[in-house]
């Protein structure tokens, strides 16, 4: 095997033209890893912010930027029981996803699904392991109650509203344009709110108020979620895009019974980033492999253009998953 690998690095702190294609050493695979040959890496919102300085790789993760892939496991660490070489795998990654391989915790490896392209697969960890952790594990979403995912027409959204709706729960989304709002509906959601012509808050107050929302706004979306809420509602944060400094009433929180709670996936440790991986194997691979449940793919540039992908992240114009082709 060659020792070397093509992959697209941060060159600085920047726009998207930081982004350049460079020759990489290829990752050795330590104690439960895996080293993987991608074929896909899929591109993520969390990339946009390392890329600008905002996101930094925790200790010990390659500095390349890129969360998640699929492809083929070419080598392992000792103690790796599955996936051995050969086995054709999408993984969540702590970084380095923007290259020809990339060096995982076998435990964090998930089966292909069953008849799901490998351009498909490379779009699932990332967005999976943080839906399924914040809403269903933080935020405890039931079935009947009534959910509200800001953002609907996002990677993350998309995913949410396909999960909730999958679970039995009422799906209420915000998105920013008639199209994708429209694309929302088609994957399950009750009502997409067109946050530019509508006011979330008055549509769920209508309805009796969202049991959760998954809100990745902040700003002045914090206290309209707050009002937003049911009675014992819960706010599951997972980003800022407009801030997370705000002033907030924090009377209404006690007097309602309402729980502020958030996650983010990166830091985490090894194991409960496993115990993600576990669970979704049980409850989520399943209704993949049935075609109950896909990821909505937007558009995919080779990995050298990986400039042009952050591009239209950043535009906004994109529905879904954008992705990397690598191989
Ligand atoms: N906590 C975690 O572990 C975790 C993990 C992954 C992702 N995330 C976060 O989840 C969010 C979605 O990630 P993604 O990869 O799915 O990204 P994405 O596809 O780029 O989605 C971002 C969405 O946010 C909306 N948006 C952008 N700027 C906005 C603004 N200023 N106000 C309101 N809406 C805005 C856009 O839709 P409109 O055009 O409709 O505005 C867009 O669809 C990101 O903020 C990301 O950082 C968190």
């Amino acid at each position: 095997m060659t020792r070397t690998m093509r992959a697209v690095e941060i060159t600085e702190p920047g726009g998207p033209e930081v982004l350049k294609p460079v020759t990489r050493p290829i990752p050795e695979p330590g104690h439960g890893q895996v080293l993987i040959r991608l074929h896909w890496a899929g591109v993520n919102r969390p990339d946009v912010l390392q890329r600008g300085g905002n996101y930094s790789p925790p200790p010990g993760a390659s500095d390349l930027p890129g969360l998640e892939g699929a492809g083929e496991v070419v080598a392992t660490g000792a103690g790796v029981d599955w996936p051995l070489p050969g086995t054709q795998v999408c993984a969540l990654l702590p970084g380095g996803g923007y290259a020809e391989y990339a060096v995982t915790a076998a435990a964090h490896c998930l089966p292909i699904p069953q008849g799901m392209a490998l351009r498909e697969a490379a779009c699932l960890p990332e967005t999976f392991f943080t839906v399924w952790t914040n809403v269903f594990q933080r935020g405890a979403l039931q079935a009947g109650e009534r959910f509200l995912v800001h953002g609907g027409s996002s990677g993350i959204g998309t995913t949410a509203i396909q999960l909730a709706s999958a679970f039995g729960a009422r799906v209420f989304t915000t998105a920013g344009s008639p199209e994708k709002c429209a694309a929302c509906l088609a994957l399950g959601a009750e009502r997409a709110i067109n946050y530019r012509e509508e006011d979330f808050v008055e549509v769920l107050r209508n309805e009796g108020g969202a049991n959760q929302i998954l809100d990745m706004v902040g700003g002045d979306y914090l206290p309209r979620n707050v009002k937003a809420l049911a009675d014992e509602g819960r706010l599951v944060q997972i980003a800022f895009l407009q801030g997370p400094t705000v002033a907030l009433n924090f009377a209404h929180v006690m007097m309602r019974r309402l729980t502020i709670t958030g996650s983010t996936l990166r830091p985490q440790s090894d194991l409960a980033k496993a115990r993600i991986a576990e669970a979704l194997k049980t409850h989520v691979w399943p209704l993949l492999a049935a075609g109950r449940v896909a990821p909505v793919m937007d558009r995919d540039f080779p990995l050298a253009e990986a400039a042009a992908a952050h591009a239209r992240m950043e535009s906004s114009s994109h529905i879904g998953k954008i992705v990397l082709r690598v191989a």
